[in-house]
């Protein structure tokens, strides 16, 4: 068991709070496996045991690697780790604490953590570290330290500031959209302009539909705001139209969350008659649409449902996969109430998006990097899209020269779930179909296979090796029996 003490300080200030301050020890003696997966398997069973409370402080990670006489850089990735599994979040001024589940969304079924240090996470839909995205970041960085920083560090608008809007309509207007950098709001990352649509739009009961595999980011704000998610059926160009009319029939749907261009988990990129159908029957029934275009950067040509429908449509995207999701940087635009209501709900969370990072994005934007970084990344999707053809071959599996991921049917017998647990016991984390369902509808025996984010070719080409060798095995060969 591990040993901890706890203090309880009540402090009377504007508000009244306690504050509970543990000198938390993990119990990883016992534990094999890297240090930093034991110690955050210790910090779960301490949470699970209710040996840690919600709100509860950890040690600072110098404190923490004092004591367990490790590196702080073994720390730093234990509590990268438990925040990862949902277990813990941290705060400026506030330290690392246990987080309150009590509202979250379940988990998304993700495979569980690694078990070796040369786990290769195929998991994730993350830009590669190895673009020039870290040095042009570096860059402006250091231009900005060099320049008036003032305007920057006050409560600025909380829709961003102008400069900051002006920018992201002009990389909106690289989408074809007639971008309004007053219909524009700064937001941090996609995720949370998401979130901030579906505050917006909906109230808690009402029905958002999205496709039947979809990103599974719309689960967590759907539980967390308490809206009803719809899957949609699709088909190999989309959400099929007529599934779409009847759900608006049955539903009076508030909203409709789609990704058009590079649809997650599918790859499906909807051809424009398709789209026209969509956006013909959301009008009809007075359904908003939030176009998720995370990925538009990728295919250019494709026709956002923005520009065919702009009045009924909720554009959002962000910097993640073109340059860094550690940025933290997105845009929303839409019709004036919209981003009224959107800019409120920004207010209410966070004030506004840090302008600091705003002004990295605007940077980025405006000298030409951030197409730069989108150009790497596109030329290294299509390197890895053909490894994925050369190894996989023989295998069913949607993609898209440019697409991030592929989307990997199970061959006869193998079950997603099976072949997920075989290939992280082997080192290799793929995400399963589960976690893109919604709803109890049949899901598929899939898994998303992501190819982007190792950084070197080398270490796909290895994982998927790996894959492709347990899918040429049996189920009962690959897991051991008990
Ligand atoms: C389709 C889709 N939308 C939104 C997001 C969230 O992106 P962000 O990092 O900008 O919040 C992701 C991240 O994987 C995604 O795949």
């Amino acid at each position: 068991m591990s040993r901890f003490v706890t203090i309880s300080l009540t402090q009377y200030g504007v508000n009244n709070y306690i504050v509970s301050m543990t000198t938390w020890q993990p119990e990883i003696e016992t534990r094999p496996g890297p240090r930093y997966i034991a110690i955050a398997d210790s910090l779960a069973a301490d949470i699970s045991a209710g040996r840690l409370k919600p709100g509860d402080r950890l040690p600072t990670h110098r404190d923490l690697a004092w004591k367990l006489h490790l590196t702080v850089g073994t720390i730093t990735r234990a509590y990268a780790e438990a925040e990862r599994r949902g277990l813990i979040a941290g705060e400026v001024g506030r330290g690392t604490y246990i987080r309150d589940r009590l509202g979250d969304a379940p988990p998304p079924l993700m495979p569980t953590p690694p078990t070796t240090d040369d786990y290769v996470d195929l998991s994730r839909n993350l830009p590669s570290a190895s673009g020039p995205a870290a040095a042009m970041v570096a860059k402006h960085l250091a231009d900005i330290a060099q320049s008036d920083i003032q305007p920057l560090l006050g409560y600025t608008s909380n829709q961003g500031l102008p400069a900051h809007r002006e920018a992201g309509a002009e990389w909106l207007r690289r989408r074809g959209l007639n971008a309004d950098p007053a219909r524009v709001a700064v937001t941090s990352g996609a995720q949370n302009a998401m979130m901030l649509a579906i505050a917006a739009l909906c109230r808690p009961g009402d029905v958002v539909l999205v496709e039947a595999l979809t990103f599974y980011g719309i689960k967590s704000i759907a539980n967390l705001l308490g809206v009803r998610p719809i899957g949609i059926e699709m088909d190999d160009d989309g959400l099929l139209p007529d599934a779409l009319e009847a759900a608006c029939r049955q539903h009076a749907p508030k909203a409709l969350y789609a990704l058009p261009t590079f649809q997650n988990p599918t790859t499906t990129i909807m051809p424009l008659e398709r789209r026209k159908a969509i956006v013909e029957i959301c009008r009809r029934h007075g359904v908003t649409i939030i176009e998720d275009d995370i990925y538009g950067s990728f295919d250019p040509a494709s026709t956002p449902l923005a520009v065919l429908a702009p009045d009924i449509t909720v554009f959002l995207t962000s910097l993640s996969k073109t340059v860094a999701p550690g940025l933290r940087l997105g845009y929303l635009h839409g019709s004036d109430a919209i981003i009224q209501r959107a800019t409120a709900a920004i207010r209410a969370a966070t004030f506004m998006t840090t302008p600091m990072v705003a002004e990295i994005a605007t940077r980025l934007i405006r000298s030409g990097d951030a197409d730069k970084a989108a150009a790497y990344q596109t030329e290294l999707a299509e390197r890895r899209q053909k490894l994925a053809s050369q190894i996989l071959h023989g295998y069913e599996f949607r993609s898209h020269p440019r697409a991030f991921h592929i989307w990997l049917k199970m061959p006869e017998p193998w079950r997603r779930e099976e072949f997920t647990e075989t290939a992280r016991r082997r080192g290799v984390g793929v995400a399963p179909a589960n976690a893109f369902a919604v709803g109890r509808a049949p899901v598929p025996h899939a898994v998303r296979i992501a190819l982007t984010q190792p950084d070197h070719d080398a270490d796909l080409e290895r994982a998927l090796s790996t894959l492709a060798e347990i899918l040429q095995d049996s189920p009962e060969g690959a897991l051991p029996m008990v």
